[in-house]
């Protein structure tokens, strides 16, 4: 993954995408408020030869949004990467990341209000991200951020949702063969609250790289 290079991956939304009314809105009153923002889906970041897919819940208002890049910008995404740096898989350049054999992206890929997607956009954004990961031929591990991004990638990649249950450092055999790595979202609530910590993240990550390798 090259942050230099924008990609157009299979699955990418139009910069116009119009499926979410309420997310639409949303977005145009961010426009009308902040001119230099990115504003609109954000598009995934990654190459066709990636391992491992890491899904988000949906961007930050003020991180992705306004960068146009998956994690860029915020708190979650300095955690995500910093962590990512940590076990050799990303660097730092100096405009962006850099994480080579990497693939990122959402569940959803507008801004919601709230950084909260109600049920109807998850379901209309779900195409988008099973055309993303269809796309990866050299696939072999998703780490899912979070519930939403859990049930996402199980009905994105195929896979009846009651078998599967969400669980920080779970993973899932899927029946495609792809694992899925279960982590609590690192947003900064859960850094806060306690629910996610920083050795938490990477151990759900070196369980999932491990899983990769094979
Ligand atoms: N930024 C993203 O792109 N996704 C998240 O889930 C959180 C922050």
């Amino acid at each position: 993954m090259t942050d230099e290079t924008p990609i157009a991956h299979p699955g990418t939304p139009p910069s116009d995408c119009a499926l979410c009314p309420r997310l639409v809105a949303y977005r145009a009153e961010q426009q009308a408020r902040h001119a230099t923002w990115w504003n609109a889906p954000v598009p995934p970041l990654g190459d066709a030869a990636a391992w491992m897919a890491i899904v988000g819940l949906a961007p930050g208002l003020k991180g992705a949004n306004r960068t146009g890049k998956p994690f860029h910008g915020d708190e979650a995404g300095k955690l995500l990467f910093g962590t990512l740096a940590e076990l050799g898989l990303a660097s730092e350049t100096p405009e962006a990341w850099d994480a080579p054999g990497l693939f990122i992206t959402n569940a959803v890929a507008c801004a919601p209000p709230g950084n909260l997607p109600d049920t109807g956009e998850k379901h209309a954004c779900r195409p988008y991200l099973a055309q993303q990961l269809a796309a990866l031929p050299n696939l072999k591990v998703v780490v899912a951020l979070g519930e939403t991004a859990h049930q996402a990638a199980i009905k994105a990649i195929g896979g009846k949702l009651p078998k599967y249950r969400f669980g920080h450092g779970v993973a899932h055999k899927l029946p495609s063969g792809i694992t899925l790595v279960d982590s609590y979202h690192c947003s900064r609530l859960n850094i806060n609250t306690g629910l996610l910590t920083p050795e938490m993240f990477k151990a759900a990550l070196v369980a999932a790289v491990a899983l990769a390798a094979g």
